[in-house]
């Protein structure tokens, strides 16, 4: 992959024809937030980082801030500093005195014959308050740790918002990984409790998820971390719904425990913006994933903004992101963003396609959704087994989203067309863990849509793209390059928790000026994407640049596959490549050599696979383990994981002449064609 970088991996070819605009409608100008296009003149370079009071306005500030940037630790930028406030605060209680009885959160449980629950601001107050009462009788106190390792039902958001009323920093391991990756984050992080559930639905079955707790609590220990406790939460009120017992005097039930905390309040404690609100561990070049650290204030502000402006939400709309609250995403614009606005958001525990590919437009009907955002991948599933499914349904959205991966085309049309029935207007929005929120996106309102681009760059938010040697590739000139942003903004991660010097190589050190400056101006922020700009200033997101896969718009470490696959003692040598997918983009494929003298058998391929499901996730598992008699090599023994690569995608692999053992290729590509 980083071998050629400019190619992407997504499949997206950077000659592909311009795209003709649609443009949005009328009636959705006429209603939106952002229409005045003043505000990129207001968010111009120079006026960076004052601008973003803008964005910090929208907040309730207990202690309004003093500076709006502290740049004296480069590039460990801090904003709003001396300002403090609680974002559980500005999520909740700040709304009761208009909207006590409006929905926050729509939870629909994926089987169909279950009520929708909705939780009003007010009982979303009480619960959230309840649950902060009972972690400060254990003792949690501001700057603690917690992991939370839950599926999408409301009790996720709760425990988000009671860490956050009491200053305690939330890590959330989405629910789908393994009990092993939630043990290490916990580890990593240095968590007092860990937060689970015990079983949810998904696909049909209610699955054991407490099995995990017990995982993660051990994988933590093996680390040399001893967490507290295990808070389980019950899927239902009155029953435990899991076959694996209880550790007595380590397990509690939540909610058995929470009638000792009926009526209990929580001031929310009042927090510098600076303070760290979660880390949200995700994937990069070694096998340790990182855990970016997002600020209060910064944070809060960033997502709250590009809600309200790129989202268009209004308190009025019923908004629906159909993610995963254990990914970016789901923080940003399900949760803090949307609630930051008073929206009513949707909450969806199950899969898109559970019991049929109707299910989404039978919620977006039932509940009336204005707003509905997702990622290509659901697209793509969705149009594959249901493309008629929408138009049967009688619902109207007025905005869509994309997010995670690039959308080709031929699918924008299909979401476009008949998902959004030609009313809706789409925005791609191409952003980061690590940046917070939106980066690039039309504004709705303003910008025509042009489908496969990811849009021009958001107010605030300056793109400028170099080439490998660090010279600037004219923006419009359709040349690809790595792009970076110039200026710094709220949203971005304040550091990877315990590893500041990751921080800076990963993201500052190759194009930065002079590391000794503390103007931000010299360091521009590397994303880690190829990009190209076109003429018209519309950006396209080519793929990374680093070893990371981008599986159905979620970020999979190379290398944590590969030590996943190390872990059988028969492998040798593992790589893993990235290839061409129909539904989810690109799936990862998986090439070992076994040790000397063992043979390969389907067993074996079965024992790798599952130990990627064991040590990650089942999202992990490679759709091919190839078990080869040696990997391509060059002379100095790098494997080529380019020729693999092309083999995988069905090409040929290339000039190979280079190669120590360039006979293997073509037994290899036997293996993998025929
Ligand atoms: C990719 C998800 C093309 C990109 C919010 C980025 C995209 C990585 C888009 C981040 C888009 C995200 N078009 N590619 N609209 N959005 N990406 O951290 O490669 O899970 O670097 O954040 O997804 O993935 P992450």
């Amino acid at each position: 992959m980083a071998d050629n970088p400019t190619a992407g991996q997504t499949g997206l070819d950077v000659l592909w024809r311009e795209e003709d605009y649609l443009y949005p409608s009328a009636k959705f100008i006429g209603q939106a937030n952002l229409t005045d296009p003043a505000i990129f003149d207001r968010f111009s370079l120079d006026n960076i980082p004052e601008a973003f009071h803008e964005y910090a306005e929208l907040l309730t500030w207990d202690k309004y801030w003093e500076k709006t940037i502290d740049t004296s630790d480069p590039p460990f930028w801090k904003w709003f500093v001396g300002g403090k406030l609680n974002a559980s605060y500005n999520c909740i209680d700040r709304h009761l005195a208009k909207y006590a009885n409006k929905t926050a959160i729509h939870f629909v449980a994926e089987p169909e014959s279950e009520q929708i629950q909705h939780i009003t601001y007010q009982e979303l107050w009480v619960r959230v308050n309840e649950f902060a009462a009972l972690l400060k009788s254990m003792g949690l106190k501001a700057g603690d740790r917690v992991t939370i390792h839950l599926p999408m039902v409301p009790e996720l958001p709760i425990s988000m918002l009671a860490c956050a009323r009491l200053g305690v920093i939330h890590s959330v391991v989405f629910g789908g990984f393994s009990g092993k990756a939630a043990g290490e984050r916990a580890a990593d992080s240095q968590s007092k409790l860990l937060i689970s559930m015990d079983g949810y639905w998904r696909a049909g079955k209610l699955l054991d998820h407490k099995e995990k707790a017990d995982i993660a609590y051990k994988e933590s220990e093996a680390e040399g971390h001893k967490l507290d406790a295990v808070l389980v939460w019950q899927r239902y009120e009155d029953k435990y719904s899991s076959p694996t017992a209880l550790v007595k005097g380590r397990d509690q039930v939540v909610n058995e425990r929470l009638t000792e905390f009926k009526g209990k309040r929580v001031k929310p404690v009042s927090m510098p913006a600076d303070a760290p609100l979660f880390l949200m561990y995700t994937s990069g070049t070694t096998g340790r994933p990182k855990g970016m650290q997002h600020s209060i204030g910064g944070y809060l502000a960033y997502v709250a903004g590009t809600s309200k402006f790129i989202q268009d939400i209004h308190p009025e709309d019923v908004y629906w992101c159909m993610a995963d609250i254990g990914w970016i995403t789901g923080h940003s614009y399900i949760v803090y963003g949307p609630l930051a606005l008073a929206a009513s958001s949707v909450m969806y525990e199950g899969a898109p396609t559970t019991p049929d590919a109707g299910r989404p437009w039978r919620i977006a009907e039932e509940l009336g959704v204005t707003i509905f955002h997702t990622s290509p991948t659901a697209v793509r599933s969705l149009r594959k087994v249901g493309p008629d499914e929408p138009a049967k349904y009688e619902y109207h959205f007025k905005h869509m989203t994309t997010v995670g991966e690039p959308i080709e085309p031929e699918v924008w049309r299909w979401y476009y067309n008949v998902v959004g029935k030609r009313e809706a207007v789409i925005v791609d929005t191409w952003w980061q863990t690590e940046t917070g929120g939106f980066l690039c996106s039309t504004t709705p309102a303003l910008h025509r849509m042009k489908p496969g681009s990811a849009g021009p760059a958001v107010a605030g938010i300056h793109p400028i793209i170099y080439d490998d040697d660090g010279n600037v590739v004219p923006m419009g000139s359709g040349r690809a390059g790595n792009i970076c942003i110039q200026n710094p903004w709220p949203g971005l991660a304040q550091t990877i928790w315990g590893q500041p010097d990751r921080f800076v190589e990963t993201y500052f050190a190759r194009y930065c000026k002079d590391r000794k400056s503390t103007d931000w101006h010299d360091w521009p922020y590397m994303a880690g994407d190829a990009a190209m700009q076109a003429e018209d200033g519309y950006f396209r997101i080519l793929g990374r640049i680093d070893d990371v896969i981008n599986v159905a718009g979620h970020r999979l470490g190379t290398k944590e596959i590969e030590s996943a696959a190390l872990t059988v003692p028969e492998v040798a040598e593992a790589a893993v490549v990235p290839a061409k997918d129909e539904i989810k983009g690109v799936v990862p494929e998986l090439y070992v050599a076994l040790q000397p003298g063992l043979e390969a058998s389907d067993a074996l391929q079965k024992k790798i696979i599952d130990a990627v499901a064991t040590e990650l996730g089942p999202i992990a598992k490679p759709r091919h383990v190839w078990i080869v008699p040696d990997m391509p090599k060059t002379r100095s023994g790098k494997i080529m994981r380019r020729v693999l690569r092309s083999l995988s995608d069905k090409g040929d692999a290339g000039d190979v002449t280079t190669l120590a053992n360039p006979e293997v290729v073509e037994t290899i590509r036997k293996q993998v064609q025929s």
